[in-house]
């Protein structure tokens, strides 16, 4: 991923979405196979709020890669793929990162609680790239 801009990662990603059942894990690697980041699609992440779909979640980048716009590309890329599979939305909810996915254009639909703790449910209208 070293000599890849963003735009030829989400021209890649574009490219390569073959599966739209969900769920599906997108596992990024670098050319050598060191584990960069991932993120999944899943049609619900809360039981909760089943009436929202489908959901990201499971976005991580590896410690040793944050903070260099990884995770910023992880989410356009998951918008991008929800998009591509013909979703007009796309929620997550998150226990302490709603200012970060702020910063990247997602709105707050609600507080609510998963597992007890107090989490920001959020929702991205996805338009086209
Ligand atoms: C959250 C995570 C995916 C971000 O990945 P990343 O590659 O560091 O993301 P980016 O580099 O695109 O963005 C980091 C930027 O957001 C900022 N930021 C980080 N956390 C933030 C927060 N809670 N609120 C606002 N800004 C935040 C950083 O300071 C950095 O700012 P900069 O771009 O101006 O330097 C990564 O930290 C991670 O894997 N964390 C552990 C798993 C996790 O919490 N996942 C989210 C579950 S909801």
């Amino acid at each position: 991923m070293p000599q890849k801009t963003k735009a030829d990662f989400l021209k890649g990603v574009q490219t390569h979405l073959s599966a739209p059942n969900l769920p599906i894990a997108y596992v990024i690697v670098t050319e050598e196979k060191e584990f960069v980041g991932t993120f999944s699609l899943r049609q619900c992440d809360m039981e909760s709020h089943s009436h929202l779909s489908p959901w990201v979640g499971s976005i991580l980048v590896h410690p040793s890669k944050r903070n260099q716009g990884v995770g910023s590309i992880l989410v356009k890329s998951a918008e991008l793929a929800a998009f591509e599979m013909g979703f007009s939305q796309l929620y997550l909810f998150t226990p302490n990162k709603a200012a970060w996915y702020g910063k990247l254009g997602w709105e707050t639909v609600e507080k609510a609680l998963f597992n007890k703790i107090p989490v920001t449910v959020m929702v991205k209208r996805l338009s086209q790239p």
